[in-house]
């Protein structure tokens, strides 16, 4: 039976790569996904490819009822993975060090994005790509003990933006004014937008955006779903 998923919502589940066993997965993924999964030079990278792709098509298989097997995900806008399907299921997903979440939504896009807190960026070299005028003088002031975490929320609340509007890095991140606003909901030109920043994982912060209002973020485990190709799970 499937799993129910509201408009007024959007579900971000989370997870550890290494909680999960690819061999176990690769049965859920198409002939072009483990051709490209082939073409991953590193192993950890190969691994992380298919144990997100699967837990995705599972997450979409949940909402959709729709067999894992029979979810084709093509290619949009910038490379950005989407899936043409009658329920209007929409979703995106980040990886950074073990770490995985996914976002899933009904009709409008969402976009995701996680970084590890403990990688440190030359933030001399970035701030300028990063941030707005305007957001650079707050960011000046702030004290420098807050710099790196802040640079770092700055940055995922950004790219969970370009994440949903699919424009990826290819926008200028320091056109974009989202870094430092309080509210969850905010126009952006006419749009309205919401745009939530998460800690789900010690060590790792994230934010997740639509462009639409009022969305409730609802958060869960991916140790939770009782998957398969989760061994601690059987
Ligand atoms: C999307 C993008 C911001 C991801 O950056 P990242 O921080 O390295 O990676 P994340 O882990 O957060 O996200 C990667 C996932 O985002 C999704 N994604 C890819 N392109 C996307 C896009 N344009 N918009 C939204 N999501 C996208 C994919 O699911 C990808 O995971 P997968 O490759 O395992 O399927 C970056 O790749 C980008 O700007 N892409 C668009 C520009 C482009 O096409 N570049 C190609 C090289 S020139």
């Amino acid at each position: 039976m499937k799993e129910a998923l509201s408009t007024d919502e959007v579900l971000v589940f989370y997870g550890r790569i290494s909680d999960f066993q690819d061999e176990q997965c690769l049965s859920v993924l198409s002939k072009e996904e483990i051709i490209r999964a082939d073409q991953y030079l590193l192993p950890l990278d190969k691994q992380r490819y298919i144990i997100s792709r699967a837990i995705l098509k599972h997450l979409l298989s949940r909402f959709s009822g729709v067999n894992e097997q029979e979810i084709l995900l093509a290619s949009g806008k910038n490379g950005k993975p989407f899936w043409s399907n009658p329920f209007e299921i929409r979703f995106n997903l980040s990886h950074a060090g073990d770490g995985l979440v996914i976002g899933l939504s009904l009709e409008k896009e969402v976009g995701i994005d996680m970084e590890r807190l403990d990688r440190i960026p030359n933030i001399p070299a970035l701030e300028t790509f990063l941030f707005t005028p305007s957001e650079l003088e707050l960011f000046h002031n702030l004290d420098p003990s807050l710099k790196q975490e802040t640079f770092i929320t700055a940055w995922t609340r950004k790219e969970a933006v370009l994440k949903a509007s699919g424009e990826g890095l290819t926008k200028a991140m320091n056109e974009l004014d989202v870094a430092f606003i309080k509210e969850k909901n905010f126009l952006m030109g006419k749009t309205a937008w919401f745009l939530e920043s998460f800690t789900l994982m010690e060590n790792y912060r994230g934010a997740v955006a639509g462009e639409c209002q009022t969305k409730i973020v609802q958060y869960r485990s991916m140790n939770e779903l009782n998957l398969q190709f989760n061994p601690a799970k059987g």
